[in-house]
């Protein structure tokens, strides 16, 4: 049987987009990085768990590169993965910070496509990272949606730190199209 991607169907392929904005901590206060970035999703398939839950995963490579400098300053890499039968999504995602996470929510239909939303360090879905960033740059919180809709694709994402003795909301945000090369 071919694999049911549900909502995720809709991602797969590569995008790019160079509207990005990211406001990330700085030791006396933030500092706002225009960027342009690729997203390539892949289908992976499905897997099944316990017996009787059935994954279908899209596998992400995130690209982010500094519009002032061209250098890549963010490098990120992950699951999508859609349960059908209890229709939840849950997002995994790996950064060369030493922090991971694994984030669920739901999808909503749209005009022209779907809104995925998820979040993760609320009590249900957790946020592991090491000894060194629980220390010192805490994430305690991660909020994420992304629409796609044909060949248009935009997110925001908020990710709340513990850093230089306070609290920071880090947000990101981005309008892609699809690469059709
Ligand atoms: C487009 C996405 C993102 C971009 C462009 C970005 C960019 C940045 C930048 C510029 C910094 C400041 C430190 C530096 O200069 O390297 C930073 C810090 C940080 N980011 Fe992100 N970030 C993104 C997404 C995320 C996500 C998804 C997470 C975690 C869920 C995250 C967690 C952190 C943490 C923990 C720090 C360390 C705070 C510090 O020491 O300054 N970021 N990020």
């Amino acid at each position: 049987m071919t694999t049911d991607y549900g909502p995720l169907e809709l991602l797969i392929g590569r995008w790019e987009g160079d509207a990005g904005l990211d406001v990330a901590p700085e030791p006396a206060g933030e500092v706002h990085n225009p960027y342009r970035e690729t997203i390539e999703f892949c289908a992976i398939g499905d897997v099944t768990n316990a017996g009787h839950q059935t994954l279908a995963a899209v596998q992400y490579r995130q690209r982010v590169s500094r519009l002032s400098d061209g250098k890549v300053f963010h490098d990120e890499s992950g699951y999508w993965m859609w349960d059908a039968e209890r229709q939840r999504i849950m997002q995994s995602l790996v950064i060369p910070r030493g922090v991971c996470l694994l984030a669920g929510g739901h999808v909503e239909n749209t005009e022209d496509g779907v809104r995925l939303q998820v979040a993760a360090g609320n009590g249900e879905w957790g946020i592991v990272q090491s000894p060194f960033m629980h220390e010192h740059a805490r994430t305690c919180r991660f909020e994420h949606w992304i629409e796609v809709g044909g060949d248009r694709l935009s997110y925001a994402e908020t990710t709340i730190i513990e850093v230089y003795g306070r609290r920071f909301v880090h947000t990101d945000r981005n309008e892609l199209s699809r690469d059709r090369h």
